[in-house]
């Protein structure tokens, strides 16, 4: 069985002492849904605060990228080794660092393969924009995506990657995608992943729905055979509503 895992993506929100507060404001409210991942990918600046203020609890942290390179002239970048002991996940490839900081199919493949060398869990994410749902166009090119960034990853790492199919039309939009929609297209990725890896590794693989996810719709993803969980903007920067979608996750899937 695969454990569900909730992620709170805060993008550029919350400054270090704001972030601080958060976790320690929820963090005895969410150690009881131990059945559910609770993971919370604050901005760089705020990681080794939260960290700390998480030390002793199950809640894990992540960062929101990460740089292929060791080290070097790559002004404003952040290298696998500084997240090392500082969280356990990294989102990599999220819609907006592909449309605002120009990362490439081939770059999401770089920084998972980097990730994984430093033994940090990359959480990929992928997704189409309206124009190509529209088009009917989502299917190949999530495929494109998928096959992109599992390019020469062995399956023994696999345990280690979760993936988020999250919608860019659904993004911070209020219009998410259809339970059955975002079902269908991650099973999709599913068939994918046992063609590359088998039916074995592609059925442990965790891959989660992102797309104004909240309290309100959570527990529709969540009987969904293949949704394995959530990548949560808006409605994670909520002290109520993260708990909330962290319990109705436990609930929805029979977990007490
Ligand atoms: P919203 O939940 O705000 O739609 O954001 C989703 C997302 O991009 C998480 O990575």
């Amino acid at each position: 069985m695969r454990t569900p895992i909730i992620a709170g993506n805060w993008k550029m929100n919350k400054t270090p002492a704001e972030a601080v507060a958060f976790v320690n404001a929820i963090k005895d409210n969410l150690a009881p849904y131990t059945a559910v991942e609770r993971v919370v990918c604050p901005p760089y600046v705020a990681l080794p605060g939260v960290a700390d203020a998480l030390k002793g609890t199950e809640i894990a942290v992540g960062a929101q990228d990460v740089h292929w390179e060791e080290d070097g002239a790559f002004t404003s970048q952040i290298a696998p080794a500084m997240l090392e002991g500082l969280v356990k996940y990294v989102i990599i490839g999220h819609s907006e660092t592909r449309a605002y900081q120009g990362v490439s199919d081939e770059m999401v493949n770089k920084k998972v393969k980097a990730a994984l060398a430093h033994g940090l869990h990359p959480i990929i994410a992928c997704g189409e924009s309206l124009e190509i749902n529209e088009a009917g166009g989502t299917r190949s090119f999530v495929e494109k995506q998928i096959r992109a960034a599992f390019a020469d990853i062995p399956a023994s790492d696999l345990a280690n990657i979760v993936v988020a199919y999250e919608p860019i039309w659904a993004i911070g939009t209020g219009k998410s995608a259809s339970a059955e929609l975002a079902n269908e297209i991650i099973g999709s990725i599913r068939v994918i992943l046992e063609d590359i890896y088998g039916a074995d590794v592609a059925n442990a693989m965790r891959i989660q729905y992102g797309g104004s996810v909240k309290p309100a719709n959570m527990v529709e993803y969540m009987s969904q055979p293949h949704i394995d969980g959530a990548l949560v903007g808006g409605a994670s920067l909520k002290e109520d509503a993260f708990v909330d979608l962290v319990r109705l996750a436990n609930e929805a899937k029979g977990l007490s």
